[in-house]
C-alpha cells in the first residue's frame, strides 16, 4: 500500500483512499479497528468497533450505545487513538483523534429495527446480569434514544508499512498550517 517510490503525498492519497472504502466496504480488513481511550479512572481501554463512515485521514465516525463504558470514558477524556491492521498488505494505521460523542437523530431514524436493536437492550451495556437472556430483552418500540454517533476528528497519524526489503512509516501531525507529513525510521 506505501511504496517508497511514491511521494508521501501520493502514499497519504492511497491510505485515506483504503479508509474510505472501508467505511462501504464490510470485508475490508480496514472496516473493524480498535478504538482505544484512558478510563475515568485513567486506566487504558480498547475494544473493536466497526468503521461507519470516513473522511480519509481526517475524520472517522463510529456508531454506539450512549449508556456505554467507552461514551463515559471519551467525555471525561476526549482523546482517542483508533488502531488499524491489514493483514494481507501488512499495513498498521494509528490515529491520534479528538471526539466529540452526540446524538444523532437522522441517523438513528434512519436505522432498520434490526441495526436499532443494537442500540435499545433494556439493560444498559456494562452491567452485570443474572442470565445471558436478560441481555436479549429490548424495547418494544424500538426507542433510538440510546443511538450515540462518535466523531473522531484526527489530528496525528502514524502509518507504517511492513516490507521485506525494508519497513516503511509515515507520520503526520495537523499544525496550524495544515499537515506536516514526514518519513520516519520505523
Ligand atoms: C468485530 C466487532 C465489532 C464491534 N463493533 C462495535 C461498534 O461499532 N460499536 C460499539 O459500540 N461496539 C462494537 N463492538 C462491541 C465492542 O467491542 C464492545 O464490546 C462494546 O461496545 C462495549 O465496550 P465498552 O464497554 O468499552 O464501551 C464490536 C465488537 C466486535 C468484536
Amino acid at each position: 500500500m506505501i511504496d517508497a517510490q511514491k511521494s508521501i503525498l501520493e502514499n497519504i492519497r492511497v491510505v485515506s483512499g483504503q479508509l474510505n472504502r472501508a467505511s462501504v466496504d464490510h470485508k475490508h480488513p480496514f472496516r473493524f479497528l480498535t478504538l482505544c481511550t484512558v478510563s475515568e479512572d485513567l486506566l487504558p481501554e480498547a475494544r473493536m468497533v466497526v468503521l461507519r463512515k470516513c473522511d480519509g485521514l481526517n475524520e472517522v465516525r463510529i456508531f454506539t450505545d450512549r449508556r456505554s463504558q467507552k461514551v463515559a470514558a471519551l467525555k471525561s477524556n476526549p482523546n482517542c487513538r483508533l488502531f488499524f491492521w491489514h493483514p494481507k498488505q501488512r499495513v498498521q494505521i494509528s490515529l491520534l483523534a479528538t471526539t466529540v460523542t452526540l446524538e444523532n437523530e437522522s441517523i438513528a431514524k434512519s436505522l432498520n429495527d434490526e441495526s436499532a436493536k443494537q442500540y435499545n437492550s433494556v439493560v444498559s451495556p456494562g452491567s452485570v446480569i443474572q442470565h445471558p437472556k436478560d441481555a436479549w430483552v429490548h424495547d418494544r418500540n424500538l426507542t433510538r434514544e440510546n443511538f450515540y454517533e462518535i466523531i473522531c476528528s484526527v489530528r496525528e497519524f502514524d502509518a507504517l508499512q511492513l516490507r521485506k526489503n525494508g519497513h516503511l512509516r509515515i507520520k503526520g501531525k495537523l499544525g496550524e498550517s495544515g499537515w506536516e507529513l514526514n518519513w520516519i525510521s520505523p
